[in-house]
């Protein structure tokens, strides 16, 4: 990124950007479907995934584990859907019985599932889900910003509609790119429609062409996001994508059994617990004293709940390049501040600097 700026047009910028597209098919082990990259965020894959496929009144479902389930709902609504709603409660998951049940009721045209929900750190079935949807014979949407990179997921294999990440999660680039996966069914889909697609930019068919030849223009892209977005995925490739998945599930394994130690109880319900993100509760008015002092004394920053849970919420990121020995000393200082903020029980903070003397 700190080169000289590369313009978007010329040799240098289409053969850097087909290896970028061919690079995004390696993460999302995406080679039977149409692979997008464009410049956006998370949220323009959430969006664009709504205009694509959503015409308005059509009547869609949208499965909600968090904060971004209801974002998810909310732009169904904006565009003039006919927006149900499954809200699974205090870090339950979506259930596939609840789903296929749901879908034997009503006629939907879409489903929208969140793979990991970063606000409450749930991890959805992502494959019940989707079998359950294609069971159903409706197209159904993936939300995986906070999954692809490190979580599993195989497009090929999924057989969803279309999957979509960010650049900045666990593929650890910068932000400022959106990354889709779409299948066949639903380009296919997108082409019959007979309302046009209701939005210039994110229009999944106006992109398409620019996908298959960069010399095409629509829109301006960050080039300089779309180099760094290149190294990221070069060092997954590096790395080996499964080989992530592996170091994803320890670094997730290593955060849930601190949580546990310090005796703090998990958002997210056993068994659905992300290995991206840890959410935990503490007493009401600490999680801003927790945040404060770690990133003071330690340079360590760990994020708050969001809006309502914000006092009372601790959310750890741990995904992208982070190895597990700078994961366990940056624990070992938030253990540290928990205890000087009295929060760690008694005992556990007692054992635990016997251990340390
Ligand atoms: C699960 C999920 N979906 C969507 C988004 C929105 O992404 P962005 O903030 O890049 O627009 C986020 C952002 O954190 C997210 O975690």
């Amino acid at each position: 990124m700190a080169g000289p700026q590369l313009p978007h047009v010329g040799a240098e910028f289409y053969s850097m950007f087909k290896e970028t597209v061919e690079l995004a098919r390696y993460v999302f082990k995406n080679q039977n479907g149409t692979q997008f990259v464009f410049t956006g965020t998370g949220t323009t894959g959430m969006e664009t995934s709504v205009l694509s496929l959503v015409t308005r009144g059509e009547r869609t479902l949208t499965l909600s584990t968090g904060y971004f389930g209801h974002r998810m709902l909310l732009l169904n609504q904006i565009h003039g859907a006919k927006a149900d709603t499954i809200e699974f409660k205090d870090g339950k998951a979506a259930d596939p019985d609840t789903l296929r049940k749901q879908l034997r009721k009503s006629k939907y045209s879409v489903v929208f599932i969140t793979h990991v929900d970063t606000s409450s750190s749930v991890a959805n079935p992502v494959t019940d889900l989707v079998d359950e949807c294609k069971d159903a014979g409706v197209l159904s949407v993936v939300d995986s910003v906070c999954a692809i990179g490190g979580v599993p997921l195989d497009f090929d294999r999924l057989g969803a509609d279309i999957v979509f990440t960010a650049s900045q999660k666990a593929i650890a680039a910068p932000p400022g790119a959106v990354l889709i996966a779409v299948s066949q069914r639903a380009m296919e889909y997108m082409e019959k429609r007979k309302v046009p697609i209701e939005s210039y930019y994110m229009n999944l068919l106006r992109w398409k062409p620019i996908m298959d030849d960069p010399k095409m223009y629509l829109a301006t892209p960050a080039t300089q996001v779309l180099l760094a977005l290149r190294e990221a995925m070069l060092e997954v490739k590096e790395e080996g994508i499964e080989n992530r998945w592996t170091r994803h599930r320890k670094l997730g394994d290593i955060t849930r059994d601190r949580v546990e130690e310090w005796g703090q109880k998990f958002v997210a319900e056993e068994g659905h617990r992300a290995d991206t993100v840890t959410s935990f509760w503490v007493e009401n008015g600490k999680a801003g004293p927790i945040q404060k002092t770690l990133e003071e004394e330690h340079n360590i920053m760990v994020s708050r709940g969001i809006y309502d849970d914000r006092d009372r919420m601790i959310r750890i990121g741990h995904f992208g390049i982070l190895s597990p020995e700078v994961l366990k000393r940056s624990l070992d200082n938030l253990g540290g501040v928990m205890d000087e903020l009295g929060l760690v029980p008694r005992q556990v903070a007692v054992a635990k600097r016997r251990k340390k003397a």
